[in-house]
């Protein structure tokens, strides 16, 4: 597995015919089975399958977890060893934004509502960063977690509309037993949060389940699932919302849209931010 930091000695790579589709997956490093099982996608769809890890300071607001956002980049490069990866990048900041920086990638629909109300340059971040990787490494198939819904929806518009000649694949949230969603910053919990972090799924599960019982009213649905999740006063919701999967807007009634909807919603369990979404 070659490991590649810098970004004139990945342009030198070309990769020929016999060595695509070239299957990308970009991550932010402190690898989990979610990670892993994009890259496992990667390698059955993909000749060559190419991970990007790079913490991109960008995405994070000012009072949010970058500084101490889990770094673990031996280990990340083990595992993605051990998953047969052929080339990981990794470049500084010094590479991606060198000083005098100034053009960034913006959606303006899908990326203002859910968590883009709630932090407001982070999408800008992504879209940016996603396009300078891709410009970089030129894939043919990139993967993504259904975790992060909205990053995918938006990161699917901007390659449409820039007409980006690149297929999106989300794939499965990869879940703990007890349900709770993989992500880098469950590391960030203490025991005891620990044990509470599942009632974010376990709620969404239950509002599901009322969906198809007949709960059609999305209102009273998400002030029931409100009420669940901060009933021992535990978590903090910040959102829990029942949105269209066309525009991530909210809707209030659920007649004659099964596949149509999802729940998505963002709790703090003390300091650390937990999502989750769940399609109805
Ligand atoms: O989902 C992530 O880990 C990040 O948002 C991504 C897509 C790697 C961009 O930094």
């Amino acid at each position: 597995m070659q490991v590649i930091k810098n970004i004139a000695e990945l342009c030198k790579l070309n990769f020929s015919p016999e060595q695509r589709p070239l299957g990308f997956v970009p991550t932010m490093g402190c690898l989990h089975e979610g990670h892993l099982s994009l890259v496992r996608q990667s390698r059955e769809q993909c000749q060559t399958t190419v991970v990007s890890i790079y913490v991109n300071p960008t995405q994070f607001g000012a009072h949010e977890d970058f500084d101490n956002y889990p770094r673990t980049f031996a280990r990340d490069c083990e595992l993605l060893r051990q998953e047969g990866v052929d080339l990981v990048f990794a470049p500084t900041t010094q590479q991606i934004y060198p000083d005098g920086f100034s053009t960034y990638v913006i959606e303006e629909k899908l990326s203002t509502s859910l968590c883009g109300g709630f932090r407001p340059a982070h999408f800008r971040g992504v879209t940016t960063i996603v396009a300078k990787l891709f410009n970089l490494v030129k894939p043919d198939i990139a993967f993504f977690g259904e975790k992060d819904l909205q990053q995918f929806k938006v990161l699917e518009k901007m390659v449409l509309d820039l007409n980006m000649d690149i297929t999106m694949r989300a794939c499965p949230t990869v879940r703990e037993k007890d349900g709770l969603a993989m992500s880098s910053r469950n590391n960030y919990l203490t025991p005891e949060q620990r044990e509470v972090a599942p009632k974010l799924f376990y709620t969404l599960k239950q509002m599901q389940q009322r969906y198809h019982q007949g709960e059609h009213d999305a209102v009273a649905l998400v002030q029931w699932g409100k009420s669940q999740l901060e009933e021992t006063g535990d978590l903090r919701v910040q959102y829990l919302e029942v949105c269209s999967l066309r525009d991530l807007q909210p809707v209030t009634q659920l007649s004659n849209t099964a596949g149509k909807t999802f729940i998505a919603a963002a709790v703090y369990l003390g300091e650390t931010r937990l999502i989750d979404n769940l399609k109805l």
